[in-house]
């Protein structure tokens, strides 16, 4: 049996890369059965293919969140693409998620962690990154009037619709209604005085219906992953006492750490794209409608491009040339807010409690078929 033929979903989802190795090995694009669809495994391709969304795209019925939320910029390619991403290319743009964010996600990380100071241990995961996810997405989008239960709960239920339809089922009531809701706070947060993210996005070339797919896609975009990749970076940096020290000595290291740990466990671990014309990648044929994962947690870890790739290694020249956020004109929206996310958790961390120790028995690494995050991050520290 090949290598191709033996990939099963339960080794993907529980640890990914000694299969993704063997297969990039076998052929860096390859015909899994378990997926029914090619999986791209090398660097190299696995770029050459998300830029090239005339042939690869993600405008396919088959790409189940559209059939819940409507039409967006995750779902639309060309034309149609630029104009629901066009409103929010600048303000998450560097400097302004800088500007309007950085000060009060710094805040809200240290107060976050200076309530967790007294207890003197805690999994933090759930007590740091993803409060720190849904309070930065709320207020980068306005909606401070919702309560983030509540959102938490339209999530929730429009992430399970998503998913059953991917898997077969043709129900998508639970998850429209709670699109349905999103939508009136959207509406109500547009016509609201004082000036929002969202109400800035209304005046563009979008109906509200349109802003409100998109919020639903930033939320889908921010919430999980930004959780994850923070746990990510909390958990590599502090299973490394060595590089912890040496970030700890020159703090200027800190960005380096973050990218490292966003190479290794990259938070969505592939992407879907659909052939729209048969075409040749690698030394493989696609036809026309074939189902491709790009895998970018195997293009993260090609040799050819990172030596020793499985090492978390804060040094490493290259670190930056990760897949993470994807290329091409799909490239995560939200980079500059992710990195100002992780950066402020781990610096409040590093700031507040200087003697913090992971506890390796109880914590655990990522786990997930495409969205992946760490069951758990158990620390302690001296409580001071
Ligand atoms: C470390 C955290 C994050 C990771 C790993 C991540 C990863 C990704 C990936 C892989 C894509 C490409 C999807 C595709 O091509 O099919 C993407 C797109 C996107 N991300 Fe992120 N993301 C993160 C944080 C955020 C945040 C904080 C936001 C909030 C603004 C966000 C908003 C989006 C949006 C709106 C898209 C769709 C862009 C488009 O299709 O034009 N992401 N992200």
């Amino acid at each position: 049996m090949s290598v191709a033929e033996s990939v099963t979903l339960a080794a993907l989802e529980a640890d990914p890369h000694p299969t993704l190795h063997r297969l990039r090995a076998e052929s860096p694009v390859a015909w899994v059965p378990a997926i029914d669809g090619w999986m791209v495994t090398s660097r190299e391709l696995a770029v050459a293919a998300m830029r090239d969304s005339a042939t690869f795209t993600v405008d396919d019925p088959r790409f189940s969140t559209a059939r819940v939320i409507g039409p967006s910029m995750l779902s639309t390619d060309g034309a149609v693409h630029s104009r629901h991403r066009a409103p929010f290319v600048d303000p998450y743009g560097a400097a302004r998620v800088h500007h309007d964010l950085g000060a009060w996600v710094e805040a809200e990380a240290r107060r976050l962690v200076i309530d967790l100071q007294p207890a003197s241990t805690a999994e933090l995961r759930t007590t740091l990154a993803a409060p720190l996810a849904v309070a930065t997405i709320i207020r980068s989008l306005g909606l401070t009037e919702v309560d983030p239960e509540r959102l938490l709960r339209w999530y929730s239920v429009i992430v399970e619709t998503v998913q059953a339809i991917a898997a077969g089922a043709s129900d998508t009531r639970a998850g429209g209604a709670a699109f349905t809701e999103l939508r009136v706070a959207v509406a109500e947060t547009i016509s609201a005085q004082g000036g929002s993210l969202l109400a800035e996005t209304a005046r563009a070339d979008l109906s509200e219906a349109e802003v409100a797919s998109n919020a639903a896609v930033i939320m889908f975009g921010a919430i999980e992953t930004s959780e994850a990749a923070t746990a990510s970076a909390l958990l590599h940096l502090l299973s490394h006492p060595d590089q912890l020290q040496a970030v700890r000595t020159d703090r200027t290291l800190l960005p380096n750490a973050i990218e490292e740990s966003f190479r290794l466990e990259p938070a969505a671990a592939s992407i879907d794209r659909y052939a729209v014309r048969s075409v040749g990648l690698g030394d493989v044929e696609i036809a026309e409608r074939d189902y491709l994962s790009i895998s970018l947690a195997a293009a993260n870890r090609d040799p050819e491009v990172f030596t020793e790739p499985d090492r978390f290694d804060i040094t490493r020249p290259n670190l930056r040339q990760h897949t993470t956020f994807v290329y091409g004109p799909h490239a995560c929206l939200g980079i500059h807010l992710a990195r100002i996310e992780t950066s402020a958790a781990l610096s409040a961390v590093l700031d507040l409690l200087p003697d913090i120790q992971i506890d390796a028995t109880a914590s655990a690494g990522p786990r997930g078929l495409v969205f992946r995050k760490p069951v758990a991050v158990q620390a302690h520290w001296n409580p001071g």
